[in-house]
């Protein structure tokens, strides 16, 4: 018998204000037709004023825990992948606990921005397989606008807010590739590319929060040879090649690296998960988001076979291999 870590519930949120294309004609120098033609996105979702990183994390989770018919109660921890806390500390976690009542167990946060879930995700598995927690909620939120220049045409229309979440569980396996749960991961990170997308501010340098910087052009270049590579290391750790692949869950950051990708693997469109399109990029949300919503579409089913996989800040990059 092996240990895995399977999902048993998902569930997103969007905060309600949607932002179309249109909107940013107003006030820069863009428009919908390069916005659509160069990254694939048509809208956005921006939190509200008084709604924070924790808020949007929280109602994800509610909506996980009813699809898994489950309580927080049942759960042992909570790990929460974001890179737009409400605060410098605590951990949105522990806020998440909070507002959802749970009073026993653990929380924390992981931070690899835009490949945040693959790391949560990859570290909540751990949790579940070393025994040190039955059920573990894990969830990607963002409120990516906060952290907006809304002078720099080349990022602020690129970005959204949201979240997703899973509740995972410790069930009995076979150990082989036939069992639901997590079945391998490949994670990767190099400092020497930090520049391609950073955030100028911080509490040990300017002492306040930053605007997000990114050489998009130079980053796009990286995007799809790391993450084909690190899809195909996820793979073939479990034996695997492109040919099992029932969907590819990509971070959504443009629908040019989606299809490069998927086109490198050689996984048609039809088996790949696209929001990008209604969400912009949701950074570490945006997996757990692409899921839940390939759930409600009816595409993603019980027993599919799914490589998620992501790259951003740091820059850090990886990929999860799990059956539904
Ligand atoms: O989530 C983390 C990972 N993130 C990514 O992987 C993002 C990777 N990068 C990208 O998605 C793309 O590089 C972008 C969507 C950011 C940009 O697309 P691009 O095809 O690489 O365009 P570019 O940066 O080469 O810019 C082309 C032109 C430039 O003008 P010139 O220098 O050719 O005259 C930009 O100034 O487009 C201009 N431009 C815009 N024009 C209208 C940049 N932003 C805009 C804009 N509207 N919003």
């Amino acid at each position: 018998m092996t240990t895995r870590a399977v999902v048993m519930g998902v569930g997103h949120y969007l905060p309600e204000r949607v932002v179309p294309n249109a909107e940013f004609e107003k006030s820069l120098d863009t428009s919908d037709e390069w916005i659509r033609s160069r990254s694939g996105i048509e809208r956005r979702h921006f939190a509200a004023e008084n709604e924070t990183t924790s808020d949007l994390a929280t109602f994800a989770a509610r909506a996980a825990l009813d699809n898994a018919g489950l309580s927080v109660d049942d759960i042992d921890a909570v790990v929460v992948a974001t890179s737009t806390p409400d605060l410098t500390f605590p951990s949105v976690a522990t806020m998440v606990q909070d507002k959802l009542g749970m009073t026993r167990g653990f929380g924390f946060d992981v931070q690899a921005v835009c490949a945040g879930f693959i790391f949560a995700l990859t570290n909540a598995n751990a949790l579940i397989v070393s025994g040190q927690a039955r059920r573990v909620l894990v969830i990607g939120a963002e409120t990516f606008s906060r952290i907006m220049d809304w002078t720099d045409r080349s990022t602020c229309v690129l970005f959204g807010d949201g979240a997703g979440a899973l509740v995972l569980e410790a069930c009995d396996g076979a150990g082989d590739v036939t069992d639901r749960g997590v079945l391998s991961s490949d994670l990767n990170s190099d400092g020497r590319y930090r520049d391609m997308l950073y955030v100028d501010g911080g509490v040990s340098t300017t002492g306040d929060s930053g605007k997000l910087r990114m050489q998009g052009n130079a980053l796009f270049r990286q995007a799809v040879e790391k993450l084909t590579s690190t899809a195909h290391a996820a793979l073939s750790k479990i034996g695997l090649d492109d040919n099992a692949v029932d969907w590819i869950v990509p971070h959504q950051a443009n629908i040019r690296i989606i299809q490069g990708t998927a086109r490198k693997m050689g996984v048609p469109m039809e088996r790949v998960i696209v929001t990008v399109q209604d969400h912009g990029n949701t950074s570490a949300a945006s997996i757990p988001l692409a899921m839940s919503v390939g759930v409600t579409r009816g595409q993603i089913k019980r027993g599919d076979l799914l490589v998620a996989e992501a790259i951003g800040g740091g820059l850090a990059w990886g990929a999860v291999v799990l059956r539904w």
